[in-house]
């Protein structure tokens, strides 16, 4: 069995025993039990509230002069495969853990941008946490990117995987704030690549937010400047990238890193270090192709389509047209001939017409 395999087979098995799982006391709720269970739309202590999540309903509670967030499990999940259907209980999970790690003198400050968890139960499906009073982040700048890296470092230090760094999932309100963590799974960081051990090394912390938010931002400046502004701004990001990787290879180098994980390390940061001297173009098609095909992926495989994911295909099909050869020289089409892309990609097309999600 591979790791993620053992990990879905041990949260099924928590999911069908009667074990709770808690995090905090109901003590500290600023609403009782039977109230965090009665709330919907029309409570009086709900302000708003955001039907579009597609694991959970968000309420945004007011009480006693404070805003707060309430969860609320859907039953089933809205994406449709194993992760999904235990994405719930996973963040229940990584919130024990993060607030357990939070209350630490040491890890205090690097997981301030983690948001707090007051209360959550499983078995009830609520998770309850004050309310990020931020924006969702359009544009993408030094201070943001230096602050998400920042915590993807704490993170990746202490064994959190998080493979959803989507727009949706970051707030700014002065600080790059996380709070979802369906998908953010544990790995050992001087042993794994990834929650999944060393079978898909392809796959990490920069790249997990370059595929599922940076590459669309990069898509987006594309359209909307042109290539230079596109190009300019995934030097900033590799740069700020590249000095995280730094840090963590010293970090878990002195902690016994096995030789594996560091010349893992080492390839990446090397690759990114050359493209940076020059050649940033060759990165930028390689990266960008690889990450939208792996988003598309994902949401072919969760059967959760956006216009994004429209525009992701649009952009695949432009780039095999326009640098078909050039995909070819840097050995993208795995093998297969731009004809059997192009159907591959039509394909996708049609599917992600018909799977789109109602937001
Ligand atoms: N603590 C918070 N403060 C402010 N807004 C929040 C908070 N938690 C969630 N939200 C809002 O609710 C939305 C959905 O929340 P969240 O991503 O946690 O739910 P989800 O159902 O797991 O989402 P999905 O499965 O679609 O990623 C967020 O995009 C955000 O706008
Ligand atoms: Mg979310």
């Amino acid at each position: 069995m591979t790791p993620e395999q053992q990990r879905r087979q041990s949260q099924l098995a928590f999911a069908a025993s009667r074990a709770e799982l808690e995090v905090g006391s109901l003590v500290d709720s600023p609403l009782p039990l039977d109230q965090l269970l009665a709330t919907g739309p029309g409570s009086p202590w709900v302000r708003r509230h955001f039907a579009g999540g597609l694991t959970a309903e968000v309420y945004q509670l007011e009480v006693g002069g404070r805003l707060w967030t309430l969860k609320r499990a859907r039953n089933p999940c809205k994406v449709r495969n194993p992760d999904g259907q235990t994405s719930f209980l996973n963040e229940v999970q990584r919130r024990a853990e993060l607030q357990a790690l939070k209350r630490q003198a040491d890890w205090h400050a690097p997981l301030a941008g983690i948001v707090e968890t007051r209360y959550a139960s499983y078995r009830q499906g609520l998770l309850l946490s004050p309310w990020i009073a931020g924006e969702a982040i359009g544009e993408w700048d030094e201070r943001r990117l230096l602050q998400l890296f920042d915590s993807l470092l704490a993170l990746l230090q202490l064994g959190f995987f998080e493979w959803d760094l989507c727009p949706g999932n970051l707030l700014d309100d002065g600080r790059i704030r996380l709070f979802d963590f369906g998908y953010m799974y544990r790995f050992d960081p001087l042993r794994a690549c990834n929650s999944n051990g060393l079978l898909t090394p392809q796959h990490h912390g920069a790249e997990r937010f370059e595929t599922r938010c940076y590459y669309a931002h990069l898509l987006h400046l594309e359209r909307e400047r042109g290539q230079s502004a596109a190009l300019a701004a995934l030097e900033l990001e590799k740069r700020i990238a590249l000095d995280c990787y730094r840090r963590l290879h010293r970090k878990l180098s002195t902690r016994g890193a096995s030789a594996t994980v560091l010349a893992w390390l080492d390839g990446i940061i090397a690759q990114w270090r050359s493209a940076l001297g020059g050649g940033l173009d060759g990165l930028y098609l390689r990266e960008a192709w690889h990450s939208h095909l792996s988003d598309l992926e994902d949401d072919l495989g969760g059967q959760t389509c956006t216009p994004l994911t429209l525009q992701r295909i649009g952009w695949l099909q432009q780039c095999l047209h326009e640098c078909g050869a050039q995909l070819q020289r840097l050995e993208l089409l795995a093998g297969r001939t731009p004809d059997a892309w192009r159907a591959q990609l039509e394909q996708a097309q049609q599917q992600a017409h018909e799977w789109q999600v109602s937001e």
